[in-house]
């Protein structure tokens, strides 16, 4: 995904050049080239992605899902009364809506996304829907610090909520730094779940990021439709091609766009040079075990407080608490 500490580029323009064009130029110029996962997610972006959580193919959602409805109240029991739920990377909250359903004792919701659009949207569907609860938003790129609302510091406790395995489109140092960071934001004796995907055959893994119907490879594709758009980019779409593939060695699926023929591209007024073949690299899907999750996390001060997951074992969710030694879970931003 992005990585919390990174080396200022010199910026060819102005320096008021938004994070977007700062991190796609610099990825671009880049060897071999890439762009961080996160840019993935504007609106028809985000829309892609609740397609994409709709494919037979796409086993992640419907697999978490399950595991949550059946492990709902257990889940709830670790949720002390008043508590306050921050999700990280909210997108529909439709995972977030069977936590609530299972806590009524919670008092506040927050919802965090860097997809502001759909934020806001969904925030007023669940204020209809849930009318006891205050639903916080808050618009917000998770790779940095960020304030809570009030009332959900006022809480007496806050539970992290980072399930949908987007845990895993980070590289495991930056996952590390992401938990550091959560304790930081969520506060003493909070507890954070997680839902991660599990190790599984390579087939299955395939055929969830290849689906028959295209769906995955538009996300991709989305990603140089957006640059166009947002940033005078020259990207011809019928160009380029979704590569998307397990590589068993790293434990993860990687995400490329494959340029089909040798040519060059201009962004932000920079030309860049594609070989035929080459490939920019736009995400990595990092799958887990129970137990490499639990090793990363005890590594900065999360302790394991239960484990879950739906028939198939195909999924985990995962709930850790904060440890009270002093100094363990403090972040390295
Ligand atoms: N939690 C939902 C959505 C997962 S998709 C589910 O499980 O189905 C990942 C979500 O994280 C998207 O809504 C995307 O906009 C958001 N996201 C990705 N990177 C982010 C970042 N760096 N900061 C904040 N939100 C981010
Ligand atoms: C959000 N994230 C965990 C999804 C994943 O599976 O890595 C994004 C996605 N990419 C392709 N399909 C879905």
């Amino acid at each position: 995904m992005v990585a919390l500490a990174r080396s200022p580029r010199k910026l060819p323009q102005s320096a008021e050049m938004s994070a977007f064009a700062t991190d796609v130029l610099d990825g671009l110029s880049a060897t071999p080239k890439r762009i961080p996962a996160k840019y993935f997610y504007d609106e028809a972006g985000s829309t892609l992605f609740e397609q994409i959580t709709e494919l037979p193919e796409y086993y992640p959602t419907r697999c978490e899902m399950q595991a949550l409805r059946d492990h709902a109240a257990e889940i709830a029991r670790l949720i002390p009364e008043g508590a306050a739920l921050v999700e990280f990377g909210s997108g529909s909250n439709k995972k977030a809506r069977i936590v609530l359903n299972a806590a009524p004792h919670l008092a506040a919701y927050v919802p965090v996304d860097i997809s502001g659009e759909m934020l806001e949207r969904e925030a007023a569907e669940l204020r209809a829907d849930y009318p006891q609860l205050k639903v916080l938003p808050v618009a917000a790129d998770f790779c940095y610090p960020f304030d809570l609302p009030r009332e959900a510091t006022e809480a007496p406790v806050r539970i992290g909520f980072f399930p949908g395995s987007t845990i895993g489109n980070f590289e495991p140092h930056e996952a590390a730094a992401f938990l550091r960071n959560a304790a930081r934001i969520l506060g003493p004796k909070s507890i954070l779940i997680i839902g991660a995907d599990l190790i599984k055959d390579t087939e299955v893994l395939n055929a969830a990021y290849n689906d028959a119907a295209g769906v995955t490879a538009a996300f991709n594709l989305n990603l140089l439709t957006r640059i166009n758009r947002e940033l005078g980019g020259t990207f011809k779409r019928e160009c380029f091609e979704h590569h998307a593939f397990y590589n068993r060695e790293r434990q993860r699926i990687e995400m490329h766009l494959a340029s089909l023929k040798r040519q060059k591209v201009k962004v932000m007024g920079e030309t860049f040079d594609f070989r035929a073949g080459e490939t920019i690299h736009t995400e990595n899907s990092y799958k887990y075990s129970v137990e490499s999750l639990r090793a990363l996390a005890r590594g900065v001060g999360w302790l394991p407080d239960g484990v879950w997951t739906d028939a198939a074992g195909y999924f985990s969710i995962q709930a850790f608490k904060l440890t009270d030694e002093p100094g363990q879970a403090q972040p390295a931003v």
